[in-house]
């Protein structure tokens, strides 16, 4: 070799092992998500314009540590991979832009322990139980009959509709619930009170899929745009 010194030689090889893990690591672990590299699924309604790092924010955890975790998944060792540079996307991500006080279902209070066997249905508690980025829709679940969960022992007072909620629940009819109400409560609409004015289920399935919204435009809270929520929150990045 090039080293008659056998402590040079060493130190060479020491620093070409350092120089290939550092190309190794550079290469595999990208702090940010890189735009338009990684081929998802298209955004969902409305995040069409929204960057990468809007939700993607640089993992806390020690890079080595997520290194590690990773090599034990690729060989087997874990069950999951995980984040690798980017901290997982949560409610709380969500409600940097969605914070609605109006809310009729907020995430929050579905953590009370009345309501362990409901979520052990449906996960009310996490926005991403209905709504799941990277999949061009409004809403994952199939249909809009989730409400059973909870409603399914309704009792309406003074009940105001023509064919009483008593009915509609005696008779299944968990898809009409949609059709007069919405879920977060934040559009400002009259909820009708005969069911020949009802919205149609297909405007309602459609809706769910990602189409006009068939309530009203008109909404108590509207999100912040990436630029309000760059001044508000302040963390970019
Ligand atoms: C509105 C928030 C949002 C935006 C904007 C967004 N993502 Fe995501 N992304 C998510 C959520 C939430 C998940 C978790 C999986 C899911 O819910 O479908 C995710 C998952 C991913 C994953 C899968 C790996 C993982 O960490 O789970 C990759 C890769 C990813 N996003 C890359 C991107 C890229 C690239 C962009 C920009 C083109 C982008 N994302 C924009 C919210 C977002
Ligand atoms: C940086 C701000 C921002 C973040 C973070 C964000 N959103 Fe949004 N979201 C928006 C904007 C802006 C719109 C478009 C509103 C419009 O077009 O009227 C939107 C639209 C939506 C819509 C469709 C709204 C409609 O009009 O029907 C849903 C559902 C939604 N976001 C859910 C989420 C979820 C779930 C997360 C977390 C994974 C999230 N958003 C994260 C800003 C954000
Ligand atoms: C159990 C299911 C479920 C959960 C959990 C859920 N959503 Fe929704 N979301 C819906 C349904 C159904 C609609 C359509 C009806 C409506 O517009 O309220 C909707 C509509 C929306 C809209 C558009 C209407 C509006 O209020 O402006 C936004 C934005 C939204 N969700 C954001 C979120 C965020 C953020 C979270 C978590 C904090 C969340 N959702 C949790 C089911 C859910
Ligand atoms: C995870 C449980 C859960 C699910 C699923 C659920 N709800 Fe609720 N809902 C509740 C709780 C809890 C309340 C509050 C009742 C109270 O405070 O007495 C509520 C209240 C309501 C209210 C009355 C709000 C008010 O301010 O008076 C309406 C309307 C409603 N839900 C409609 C729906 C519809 C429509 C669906 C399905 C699309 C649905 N809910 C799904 C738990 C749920
Ligand atoms: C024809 C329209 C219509 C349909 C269909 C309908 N509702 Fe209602 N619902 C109303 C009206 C009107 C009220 C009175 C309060 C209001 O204006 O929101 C009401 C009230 C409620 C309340 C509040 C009860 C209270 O005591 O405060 C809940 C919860 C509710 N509905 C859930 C449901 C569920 C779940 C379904 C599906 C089985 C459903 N509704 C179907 C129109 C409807």
């Amino acid at each position: 070799m090039f080293f008659k010194n056998p402590l040079r030689k060493r130190q060479a090889l020491g620093s070409l092992i350092g120089i290939v893990i550092g190309v190794i690591i550079y290469a595999i672990l990208p702090q940010e998500p890189v735009e338009g590299l990684l081929s998802l699924g298209p955004m969902n309604v409305g995040h069409e314009n929204l960057s990468c790092t809007a939700c993607h924010t640089s993992a806390k955890g020690n890079m080595i540590q997520q290194l590690q975790a990773n090599i034990a998944f690729t060989v087997g060792a874990r069950k999951k991979a995980v984040d690798f540079g980017t901290k997982n996307v949560d409610n709380k991500k969500c409600l940097e832009c969605h914070d609605r006080p109006n809310d009729r279902h907020p995430t929050y209070r579905f953590e009370e322990p009345k309501f362990a066997d409901a979520v052990a249905k449906i996960d009310a508690r996490l926005c991403e139980t209905c709504h799941r980025e990277h999949n061009d829709t409004r809403i994952v679940l199939e249909n809009g009959t989730f409400c059973v969960n909870c409603h399914y022992d309704l009792e309406v007072v003074n009940d105001p509709i023509d064919i009483p909620h008593s009915t509609l629940i005696k008779n299944k009819e968990w898809t009409t619930c949609l059709q007069c109400h919405d879920f977060h409560g934040n559009h400002i609409y009259h909820t009708p009170e005969k069911m020949k004015d009802t919205i149609s289920l297909k405007k309602v399935n459609d809706y769910l899929k990602g189409g006009d919204d068939p309530f009203t435009e008109k909404k108590k809270y509207m999100p912040l745009s990436e630029e309000e929520w760059k001044k508000v929150v302040g963390n970019y990045k």
